[in-house]
């Protein structure tokens, strides 16, 4: 399976803010914003990961990430400048994804769950159709929010209701078998001009082929696309670390524990980062850390 990461977008909801500075690249707590999404995919074991970026933000993402193969990855870069939808994401990446199945992740998403690598790895496998996942929200006004049967089946998604009859987000986290390339080339723009992953994802349910896996109440979603949802993504993370005194998307403790990368280059690569809290999270990793 392949792996897009969508770091589009001008961030105009956090103006002034993303006037310099990419969303993706804004600190969520200790980190910044795109670790979370880029730890989701490794936490899925796929390791060839298309980033879809303003051109003129790539540059400041790649000199984060590079080509990944510092964390046992490979990653690549494409632009996106035009506002033309999340499902456009699929026609930049179609070389990307070729005869693959691809897991698509909005790079402001946070997720954190007790039993988040279990669903991950339960719905990776022998995708046919599509996976998708929901969580409750106080606000679906601001979502794509699903509909369900009696029986849980999922029967429709409305993107960002006036009059939502449920609050059940489907949230920036998309699996598709390698139709979904087809699928995004005959789409139609919305009447906002937009490829709408909604479009994307009615196609598979009106083809029968739309799983829905509920995330449920014990479990952290953000999208973390206004200064608010930022900011409170940061608190939760922060309670979180401090507690338990463990990282949440520790980007080399994933790919170590993984088997991605050696121990021996996990130090080297993180002696830059001596300075941090985080740096020195990464470089106990060595000491036997808490699991
Ligand atoms: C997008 C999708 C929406 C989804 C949300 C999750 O909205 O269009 O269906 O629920 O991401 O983060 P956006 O945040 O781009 O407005």
């Amino acid at each position: 399976m392949k792996g897009i990461i969508l770091a589009g977008g001008k961030g105009t909801r956090l103006a002034p803010v993303t006037f310099a500075v990419s969303k993706q690249l804004l600190p969520v707590s200790d980190k910044p914003l795109i670790y979370y999404p880029l730890s989701v995919l490794m936490l899925a074991e796929i390791k060839d990961i298309l980033i879809i970026s303003m051109s003129q933000d790539i540059p400041h993402i790649r000199r984060l990430l590079g080509d990944g193969s510092h964390l046992g990855l490979r990653i690549t870069y494409a632009e996106q400048d035009e506002a033309n939808g999340i499902a456009e994401a699929f026609i930049i990446g179609a070389e990307h994804i070729g005869n693959d199945s691809v897991a698509l992740v909005l790079g402001d998403n946070v997720f954190h769950g007790h039993s988040f690598q279990k669903i991950l790895h339960e719905s990776v496998d022998d995708i046919e159709g599509c996976v998708l996942f929901s969580y409750p929200v106080r606000d679906p006004e601001r979502y794509g929010i699903g509909e369900v049967d009696d029986s849980g089946n999922l029967v429709k998604i409305v993107e960002k209701p006036v009059d939502p009859v449920t609050n059940r987000a489907i949230v920036g986290l998309y699996l598709y078998d390698n139709a979904v390339v087809d699928i995004a080339k005959n789409l139609r723009p919305s009447e906002r001009g937009e490829l709408e992953i909604t479009d994307i994802n009615q196609v598979y349910i009106e083809r029968g082929q739309a799983r829905l896996v509920d995330f449920g109440r014990g479990f952290a979603w953000f999208d973390a696309g206004t200064p608010d949802a930022l900011f409170e993504a940061s608190q939760y993370i922060q309670v979180i670390e401090r507690r338990q005194g463990v990282r949440v998307a520790c980007l080399e403790e994933i790919a170590l524990r993984r088997g991605f990368i050696s121990l021996e280059d996990c130090l080297r690569n993180s002696e830059p980062m001596r300075g941090s809290a985080y740096g020195q999270y990464v470089l106990s990793l060595g000491e036997g850390s808490p699991m």
